[in-house]
């Protein structure tokens, strides 16, 4: 696949079917993930596969609880415009909200988990390349993925299930579901770059403006 389809195209999709994850794809993601730059190198990352029904439907179970967690927290304001509102922002939230629910009710049927563990990452950021990375290859395989780090409302019951050695400074950083879609692939629609963009210094705009994605 032409790298620019990926980078376009890859999409959080969460409404995959429950078909297993084949494991040469599965080793194709992790070994693309390694390959990811870290902080000096210092790969200080741990990445864990969960395909097990019984794991799954104790994180499912956990996810539940944090998404709603989510609406009440975090996304109390747009949660209750969306519901009061038609505006173009609301329609936006609306179709997120969807997608998310989806995930939250579905989340025991998914095959396939990716999580992400970091540990003395002085970078704040090491760990999402590799995490990309695995979900740019998976792309690749026709298998879709989403980025999620809501389980960090329910961190320390997440790592109980998953058996992480916190005592040595492991974190979890996401968590990333798997599957064949159920749905298209598309292109991201996104604020146009050149509004979220400057050149030289803050504020002077970048010189040229991008009104339609460059692919395809
Ligand atoms: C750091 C990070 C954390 C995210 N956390 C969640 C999450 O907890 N749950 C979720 O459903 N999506 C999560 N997402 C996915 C975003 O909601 C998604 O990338 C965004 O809505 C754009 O979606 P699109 O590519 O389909 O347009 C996260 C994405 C990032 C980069």
């Amino acid at each position: 696949m032409d790298i620019r389809e990926a980078l376009y195209t890859t999409r959080a999709m969460r409404r995959v079917k429950p078909d297993p994850v084949p494991d040469d794809i599965q080793a194709r993601i992790l070994d693309a993930a390694v390959r990811a730059p870290s902080g000096g190198n210092a790969q200080g990352w741990r990445f864990m596969l969960v395909d097990d029904k019984d794991q799954i439907a104790k994180i499912a179970a956990l996810y539940e609880e944090c998404i709603a967690m989510l609406w009440d927290t975090v996304y109390k304001d747009q949660v209750a415009h969306a519901n009061t509102s038609d505006d173009p922002d609301a329609k936006q939230f609306k179709s997120i909200m969807n997608s998310v629910t989806w995930a939250q009710e579905n989340f025991a049927t998914y095959p396939l988990l990716l999580f992400a563990f970091d540990q003395f990452d002085t970078t704040g950021g090491s760990i999402f390349p590799a995490v990309w990375s695995a979900m740019l290859q998976a792309r690749a395989d026709g298998i879709g993925s989403s980025l999620t780090s809501v389980l960090m409302f329910k961190n320390e019951e997440t790592l109980d299930v998953l058996g992480v050695p916190t005592e040595e400074g492991w974190r979890m950083s996401c968590c990333v579901p798997f599957g064949y879609p159920t749905g298209k692939w598309g292109v991201a629609k996104r604020r146009p770059a050149h509004e979220v963009s400057y050149r030289n210094t803050w504020g002077t705009p970048v010189g040229f403006e991008i009104n339609e994605p460059l692919w395809p």
